[in-house]
C-alpha cells in the first residue's frame, strides 16, 4: 500500500527531482499533478545543484488536493537521473527525498517513467518510443545514458526492445572520439547556433524551418549522421554530445552561439531546414525499426523531450509505417513524474489506472472557492451561456483574451484552461498576438476545433493535446490566415465537449462567424511559465496588453480598455433611456459603482445602451438633450462608431474593429484634436462639437472599405456590394446624429 496504513485507500506520488521538476499523486478516482515552476515562476524551474531540485509547493499541493497528509507517504517514485559525480547512483535523489518526506524511495528509469506517462491513456497496446537529450545512466558503470528507447506497452507492462547506444572512440564518425548519439543534443546544439538568444531554442527552430529550404547545409549535417542497421543511428561526436558554445563549420560556415544575430535570417532558415530534416529522419529510421518489430500493435506512442517537435511527430504520423501515433500532454520531462506515479501505482495496486482522463487538467483551480478577484478592475459575472457568448463577440470584433477555467492544465500546452484566445482568420490580430507574447514573429499560432469539425479543415487524425502537426485542407486555408504555417501545417487541437468553456466558445464563434476555429496559444509572459492563479492571469493580462479576461465566472475588463469592450458587451441586450441608466447598468452588472471609469466611458456605456433600444429616434432625443456626450473626449467618436458598426448585418459584424483598433482611435483621436485643439470642448450642450465629432466619424466611414480590405479577413459574402451599402448606413447614421444637435 503506496503511503500510509492497510486501512487507507491506496495512492501513488511520483516525483520529478531534475529540470522541469514536477509532482503527481494516483488516487483510485483521480490524478493530481502540477510543476514546480508554476510556483517559482521559473520556467522549467531547475535546481542549482546540477540541475536538482524539490517539487516542495507542487507536492503539497498534489496531497492537499488528494486529502492526504505528508506523514502518511511512506513510498514515492523517482525517476534517476543523478551520475556517478553526484555519488553512489541515487543517492542524490534519496537525499533530497529525505529532506522533506519520511519515504522509501524507488529509483525508476527515466525512459521507463516517459512511457508510462501516456499510461492514462493506453487501452490498448503500444510501442514507445522515447527519444530525449538524455536520460537515466545505466548500469553497470553508469557511464552511459539513455538516448533512444524502445518499448512495448500493454496492460501496464513495459518491456524495452531497443537501446540506441553511444558509439565507442573509434566506433563513430569522429574517429577517436565517443560520440552520446544524443538525438536532443543533435538538436539543441544546432538551435542554439540558428536562434538569436532571448527567444526558445528548439520550438523557434522548429517554427524557422518553414521558411527555409535545401542548402549545402542538408548534405553536411547528413555527412555527420549515419542510419545505421536495426534502427540505430549515429551521430558525429561534435554534434551528438552537447555543446553550449563552440564553433561547429557548417555550409562553409562557422556557426557558433556566441554569432547566431549576425548570420541573416534566411541563413538561418536554411539551418533550421537542415536540421529538422536530418532530425526527422533519423527520428523515422528508428520509428520504422519498431514497426518492424510490433508485430501485434499498429500504434506508435511518442515521448521524451523530442517528442515536443511536433513537426516531426507529423513526419511519425505520415511516415513510420504505423497507423496510429499518440503523443501524450506532457511528453517532456516534467510528465515523468506522472509516469513514476503510474509505475507506483501499478506496484501497490491490483486496481486500474483511473479512468475518464481525457483532459490532463489536473492542477489547482485558478483560486479559491469564494475567492474574490484583486480589486480595482471592472468585472461581470457570466453563466455559461453568456460567458461563451461575451467571449466569442469579443473574439469576433478582433479582441484578444484570457481564458481561465476551472484546474491547470499540466505541460506546456495551454488547452483552454490558462489560454489567449483570438480569432484566427486575420494575420493583422496573429501579428498582434505573437507582439503581445513578444515571440519571433515567424513562429505560428495553433488553432483549436471542434472536434466534430476537424475533417472538414484539417488532414489526418484529431489530436486533442496540440502535439503534432497536421496539413490544412488546402481550400481552407484563406480562411486561416492567422493559425497557418507558411508550409500549409498548423499544430491544431481537437476539441470535446468534455473540454468546458473552450468548447462552448467554439460553438459561439462558429455561430456567429461561421469559424468553428480559434487561435488558442497559453497564457503566459515571455520566459515565464503558464499562470496558475487568478492574480497571476490578470497581472499577465495588464503587464501583456489583453483586452479582457474572463476568469471563471467573471469578465475582467482592462481599465484602459473599457470603453471598447462595454460597447461590445452593452449592445447585447441591455437598453436604457436616460444618462442615470448609466449607473444603474454598471451597479447591476458589475456588483458595484465604485470603480473609476472615465466619463468617456460613461458615455460609451450610455451610447452602447441606447443604441440597444429598438428605436432611433429615442437615441437622437438622449443625444440632443447632451445628457451622456457632455464630457467626453476622442473616445465619444469610438464609442459612437462602434455601436455603429453593430447596426451593420451580422456578417459584417467586424466593420466594429474599425472602431476598436488602436490604429483607428488615434487616427479619430488625432483628428478631433486638430479640430477642437488639445482640450476641446466639454460642455456637454456644445452641439458644434458633437457635429463636427460626427462629421469626423463620417470620414472615417467612408474609409471603412479600403481599411477592410487591407485588414480583416474575407466573409464569404458579395463583398462590393454588401460593404457599399453598410457605409452608405453608416454614413446615414452618423449625418442622423449631425442633425439631431443641430
Ligand atoms: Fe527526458
Amino acid at each position: 500500500m503506496a503511503g500510509g496504513s492497510p486501512t487507507r485507500r491506496p495512492f501513488a506520488v511520483g516525483l520529478n527531482l531534475h529540470h522541469d521538476t514536477s509532482a503527481s499523486v494516483i488516487t483510485p478516482g483521480a490524478v493530481f499533478a502540477a510543476e514546480e515552476e508554476r510556483w517559482s515562476q521559473v520556467k522549467h524551474h531547475i535546481g542549482p545543484l546540477s540541475g536538482f531540485a524539490f517539487p516542495a509547493n507542487a507536492l503539497s499541493w498534489c496531497l492537499s488536493a488528494a486529502g492526504i497528509d505528508p506523514a502518511d507517504v511512506d513510498e514515492v517514485w523517482v525517476p534517476r537521473m543523478s551520475s556517478v559525480a553526484e555519488g553512489e547512483p541515487g543517492a542524490l535523489e534519496a537525499r533530497m527525498v529525505a529532506q522533506h518526506l519520511d519515504a522509501r524511495v524507488h529509483l525508476v528509469s527515466h525512459h521507463a517513467a516517459h512511457a508510462h506517462s501516456s499510461g492514462l491513456w493506453q487501452r490498448s497496446p503500444s510501442m514507445v518510443l522515447c527519444v530525449d537529450g538524455g536520460g537515466s545512466y545505466r548500469p553497470p558503470d553508469f557511464t552511459d545514458r539513455e538516448r533512444v528507447s524502445g518499448f512495448t506497452l500493454d496492460e501496464g507492462m513495459l518491456e524495452v526492445v531497443h537501446e540506441g547506444r553511444a558509439s565507442a572512440a573509434g566506433d563513430g564518425i569522429d574517429r577517436g572520439r565517443p560520440s552520446a548519439n544524443s538525438l536532443g543534443h543533435f538538436y539543441r546544439n544546432l538551435a542554439i547556433r540558428c536562434i538569436t538568444p532571448g527567444d526558445e531554442p528548439e520550438g523557434s527552430m522548429m517554427a524557422l524551418a518553414a521558411f527555409g529550404g535545401p542548402s549545402p547545409l542538408v548534405d553536411d549535417l547528413r555527412d555527420r549522421v549515419r542510419l545505421s542497421s536495426a534502427g540505430h543511428v549515429e551521430i558525429a561526436a561534435q554534434l551528438g554530445n552537447f555543446d553550449r558554445d563552440g564553433a561547429i563549420t557548417l555550409g562553409g560556415r562557422s556557426w557558433s552561439p556566441a554569432t547566431a544575430r549576425e548570420v541573416p535570417l534566411s541563413r538561418r532558415a536554411d539551418l533550421a531546414w537542415a536540421a529538422q530534416h536530418v532530425f526527422e529522419q533519423m527520428v523515422v529510421h528508428v520509428a520504422r525499426h519498431l514497426r518492424s518489430l510490433a508485430a501485434a500493435s499498429d500504434r506508435l506512442t511518442f515521448v521524451g523531450g523530442c517528442a515536443l517537435n511536433a513537426q516531426a511527430a507529423g513526419r511519425l504520423a505520415t511516415q513510420s509505417g504505423f497507423d496510429e501515433v499518440f503523443v501524450p500532454p506532457a511528453p517532456h520531462d516534467g510528465g515523468t513524474a506522472i509516469g513514476a506515479a503510474v509505475l507506483g501505482w501499478h506496484s501497490v495496486t491490483e486496481q486500474p489506472l483511473p479512468g475518464g482522463v481525457d483532459a490532463p487538467n489536473w492542477g489547482p483551480a485558478p483560486h479559491a472557492p469564494g475567492q474574490r478577484a484583486p480589486d480595482g478592475w471592472p468585472f461581470a459575472s457570466l453563466d455559461d451561456a453568456s460567458r461563451a457568448r461575451v467571449v466569442a463577440r469579443l473574439l469576433g470584433a478582433g479582441s484578444v483574451v484570457a481564458l481561465v477555467e476551472g484546474a491547470m492544465e499540466f505541460g506546456p500546452r495551454a488547452l483552454g484552461h490558462r489560454s489567449i484566445l483570438a480569432r484566427p482568420d486575420s494575420r493583422a490580430v496573429s501579428d498582434r498576438v505573437n507582439a503581445i507574447k513578444r515571440r519571433a514573429p515567424y513562429r505560428p499560432l495553433a488553432p483549436a476545433v471542434v472536434d466534430s469539425r476537424w475533417p472538414s479543415w484539417f488532414e489526418g487524425a484529431p489530436d486533442r493535446f496540440m502535439n503534432r502537426t497536421t496539413v490544412v485542407r488546402t481550400e481552407r486555408r484563406s480562411r486561416l490566415r492567422g493559425v497557418v504555417h507558411v508550409d500549409g501545417s498548423a499544430r491544431a487541437q481537437s476539441v470535446t465537449e468534455d473540454v468546458g468553456a473552450l468548447y462552448r466558445v467554439l460553438v459561439e464563434f462558429e455561430r456567429i462567424t461561421g469559424l468553428p476555429i480559434v487561435l488558442n496559444t497559453s497564457l503566459n509572459a515571455k520566459g515565464k511559465p503558464i499562470v496558475r492563479t487568478a492574480e497571476q492571469a490578470l497581472d499577465v493580462v495588464r503587464s501583456i496588453g489583453l483586452d479582457a479576461a474572463v476568469i471563471e465566472d467573471q469578465l475582467f475588463l482592462p481599465p484602459d480598455w473599457g470603453i471598447r469592450t462595454l460597447s461590445l458587451l452593452l449592445t447585447d441586450g441591455a437598453a436604457g433611456d436616460d444618462g442615470g441608466q448609466v449607473d444603474r447598468l454598471m451597479a447591476s452588472w458589475f456588483g458595484r459603482t465604485d470603480f473609476a471609469l472615465s466619463s468617456c466611458a460613461r458615455s460609451a456605456i450610455a451610447i452602447a445602451a441606447l443604441a440597444a433600444a429598438p428605436d432611433w429616434p429615442r437615441l437622437r432625443a438622449t443625444l440632443g438633450a447632451g445628457a451622456v456626450l457632455a464630457a467626453s473626449g476622442l473616445a465619444d467618436a469610438s464609442g459612437i462608431a462602434g455601436v455603429l458598426a453593430h447596426e451593420i448585418p451580422e456578417d459584417l459584424r467586424p466593420l466594429g474593429a474599425i472602431a476598436l483598433d488602436k490604429d483607428a482611435l488615434a487616427a479619430l483621436g488625432s483628428a478631433g484634436d486638430r479640430r477642437h485643439g488639445p482640450g476641446g470642448s466639454h460642455d456637454g450642450h456644445d452641439q458644434r462639437l458633437l457635429a463636427s465629432r460626427a462629421a469626423v466619424l463620417e470620414r472615417e466611414m467612408l474609409g471603412a472599405e479600403a481599411y477592410i480590405e487591407d485588414r480583416l479577413p474575407p466573409f464569404g459574402v458579395p463583398r462590393p456590394r454588401r460593404l457599399a451599402e453598410a457605409a452608405a448606413r453608416l454614413r446615414e447614421h452618423a449625418r442622423g446624429l449631425a442633425a439631431a444637435v443641430d
